[in-house]
């Protein structure tokens, strides 16, 4: 297995109150990841530290080693990490401006050429290019939900991260959209890894390579999908997937 990500021995804790303790996962390169747990269990605050954007909030404090590509992330700037590694949050984003300038401003920020190119190409990718051509400069407020949320993950895509991280990004969408943005996921871990939070146990079983579960903080297993739901080894685990399924 080729590894693009790892986390070593990797704890957080909000003001004294411990939420992540002693992760240690690797990531498998051109997969998809899913991450699964109860509400609260941390998986959130995993993938925030995945691309250093927990150390903006104050009241944390981290431990361990993140890991890209085998160096540390702590020895790598800031701003290059979050190139590298996209993130798209649970509730659509879109910036208060034209779909055009949303696709652009990361385009501008890490002063890419070609940014035209560039835009309709991440538009197409997620198949968003046909629906949206003739109104490029109307406000991306006004698109669907489903919409909304492809334009972030094209957005996000505009610098050719290596890693795209996905916080539960379908819990605001119906299932048509949501069915939508899993097929587009599958298509894109050919050139990316994804990796991908959520408490949706059908679409992990549906999309994912592989499984992490997370409860109270700690990696209770991470494996193949198959072997999560068809032979998990831990009671835990076998529990959660009873009655969440
Ligand atoms: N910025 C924060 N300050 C204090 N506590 C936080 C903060 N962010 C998350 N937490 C706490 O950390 C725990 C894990 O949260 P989170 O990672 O969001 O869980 P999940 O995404 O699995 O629902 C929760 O108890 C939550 O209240
Ligand atoms: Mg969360």
């Amino acid at each position: 297995m080729e590894s693009i990500l790892e986390t070593r021995n990797l704890k957080v804790s909000f003001n004294e109150k411990e939420v992540l303790n002693d992760v240690n996962l690797s990531f498998e390169k051109n997969k998809i990841t899913a991450i699964v747990g109860p509400s609260g269990c941390g998986k959130s605050t995993l993938l925030k530290c995945l691309n250093t954007l927990l150390e903006e909030e104050p009241s944390s404090n981290i431990g361990g080693e993140i890991l890209f590509k085998n160096k540390n992330v702590n020895n790598m700037e800031r701003e290059h990490i979050r190139e590298k590694i996209g993130m798209v949050f649970q509730n659509p984003s879109p910036f208060p401006m034209s779909i055009y300038k949303n696709m652009d401003y990361p385009l501008k920020y890490y002063k890419k050429n070609k940014r035209d190119e560039i835009i309709k190409k991440k538009l197409e990718e997620v198949c968003l290019y046909e629906e949206v051509k003739d109104r490029l400069k109307d406000s991306a407020l006004n698109l669907s939900g489903g919409q909304q949320q492809r334009l972030c993950i094209g957005r996000a895509l505009c610098v050719e991260p290596e890693v795209l991280l996905l916080d539960e990004p379908c819990s605001s969408l119906d299932i048509k959209n949501s069915k939508h943005i899993e097929d587009l996921l599958v298509n894109l871990k050919e050139k990316y890894t994804i990796i991908i939070v959520t408490h949706n146990l059908f679409q992990a079983r549906k999309i994912a390579d592989n499984v992490i579960f997370i409860l109270d903080g700690r990696v209770i297993e991470s494996d193949k999908t198959v072997n999560i739901f068809n032979n998990p080894k831990h009671m835990e685990t076998k529990n959660y997937i009873r009655h969440e399924y």
